[in-house]
């Protein structure tokens, strides 16, 4: 018998979910500023934690979660300093996180003086394990400290009434949660905060940690979409993790369901196996051909800066950005690229084998794309000569220029590039 429970999924009364298909792009916040930095070996100085922010802004996204002023001192200046040196761009919301608990609550508005829009964001657990086990506190004891804390929101919040306060709050451990208890506790939450639909509160779904499969992650996102009072009045984000590895999933999943807001960080990085990779779920809709919203052009320096921030490296196969993703090795794939390339001469559409979005579009080149290994074929070889040296081979000369070429590679066992394709032709036929 297995120690672990099995899935108990959402009855809901029709299967039909909202929407099958994504159509537009959902609000975005990253969240790489704290649950990614909380997560790194080495959490991010003041210059590192800007950098990232001025990346994220460059990119695109209007909601940042910026840190979580009352954990640290670095925290705490980080967020001063952009509010004290105005280094927020109008269009721009910085998010703070605070746990419920009143001294860190209070350290955080502190943080927040003179800012002039802020997403203040409120958590607790609320799964049976973490009521039971860490906090001893039975379901009417979560309800108490999330309104009790709640109401310590509006007290701070009135005292600043220069800053337009937007409040946040996340049933932390939701995806671990009995859905009508979540519903309770959120539903008390917001009587505190009272939303309307002018001043709309955020209600932020998180799979803390990842339990079950992305279906019924979003089937428990669209009892809550279904079943929330003051619905209107809401912005339903979620914030998914990837424990099973299907954080993306979860996320596009969940938004299908109801969710109107994503939360994630840039190339997944975050706690464990990390947050949704925000780019994963842009790009994917991008090559659906719904614009994100947000600017990869030039992914390759966003990877750097983001690696360079982390201290963390990006994987050589992560979708859309690794090194490697653009690159064929098998000579039937390149065959097919390079047919595709020369069918497309006058058409728009990108109706590409093997290449789901075109490099280009993300700064990346086609060099990379056709490279030459022991299991190219003459397709890839006869692409490079064409296209880096203008050499169109007759097919005859092709088969046999391609065997040179293969007896070469298999005695280095190494990959060749272009300009050694050339050397080797050059030479073989006397032309050098
Ligand atoms: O994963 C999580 O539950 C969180 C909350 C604090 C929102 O990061
Ligand atoms: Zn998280």
């Amino acid at each position: 018998a297995s120690k672990y429970r099995p899935f108990a999924p959402v009855r809901l009364a029709d299967r039909t979910w909202p929407d099958a298909v994504l159509t537009r792009p959902p609000v975005w916040c990253s969240v790489d500023l704290r649950d990614g930095n909380q997560a790194l070996i080495e959490p991010m100085d003041i210059p590192r934690k800007l950098r990232m922010f001025q990346t994220l802004v460059q990119i695109g996204f209007k909601e940042i979660e910026v840190g979580f002023p009352s954990a640290s001192q670095v925290e705490f200046d980080f967020v001063r300093k952009l509010i004290d040196e105005d280094l927020i761009p109008r269009d721009v919301t910085i998010q703070v996180l605070t746990q419920a608990r009143e001294p860190l609550i209070r350290r955080t508005f502190e943080a927040l003086q003179g800012a002039r829009r802020v997403i203040v964001h409120l958590y607790n657990a609320t799964a049976p394990v973490m009521r039971k086990v860490v906090l001893g506190l039975d379901e009417d004891g979560i309800v108490g400290l999330a309104t009790s804390q709640a109401r310590l929101f509006n007290e701070l919040a009135a005292q600043q009434p220069g800053t337009e306060w937007v409040f946040q709050y996340s049933p932390e451990m939701f995806s671990g949660t009995e859905l009508t208890f979540a519903k309770r506790v959120v539903d008390a939450v917001m009587d505190v905060w009272q939303p309307t639909p002018q001043r709309k509160c955020i209600v932020n779904l998180p799979s803390t940690v990842e339990h079950s499969t992305p279906n019924i992650f979003a089937d428990m996102i669209e009892w809550m979409h279904r079943n929330l009072a003051r619905r209107d009045s809401l912005v339903l984000s979620v914030h998914p993790h990837n424990d099973r590895g299907t954080g993306t999933a979860a996320g596009e999943f969940a938004v299908m369901a109801g969710a109107d807001r994503l939360e994630g960080c840039l190339f997944g990085n975050g706690e464990r196996t990390g947050n949704l990779d925000l780019v994963n779920v842009a790009l994917n809709l991008y090559s659906q051909g719904v614009h994100p919203g947000l600017d990869f052009s030039d992914i390759d320096e966003i990877r750097r800066t983001v690696e360079h921030c982390n201290q963390l490296p990006v994987h050589p196969r992560h979708p859309y950005v690794g090194e490697l993703v653009y690159t064929s090795f098998s000579g039937s794939h390149q065959d097919a690229i390079k047919k595709a390339f020369a069918a497309r001469k006058d058409s728009d559409l990108w109706d590409m084998p093997y290449l789901p979005l075109d490099p280009k579009d993300l700064g990346r080149s086609y060099e990379a794309v056709i490279r030459v290994n022991s299991q190219s074929g003459k397709g890839g070889i006869s692409y490079l000569l064409e296209s880096e040296y203008g050499l169109e081979l007759p097919r005859r000369l092709q088969i046999e220029f391609s065997q040179v070429v293969q007896a070469v590679m298999d005695a280095s066992g190494k990959e060749l590039s272009a300009r050694e394709i050339h050397e080797l032709f050059t030479r073989e036929y006397g032309l050098a």
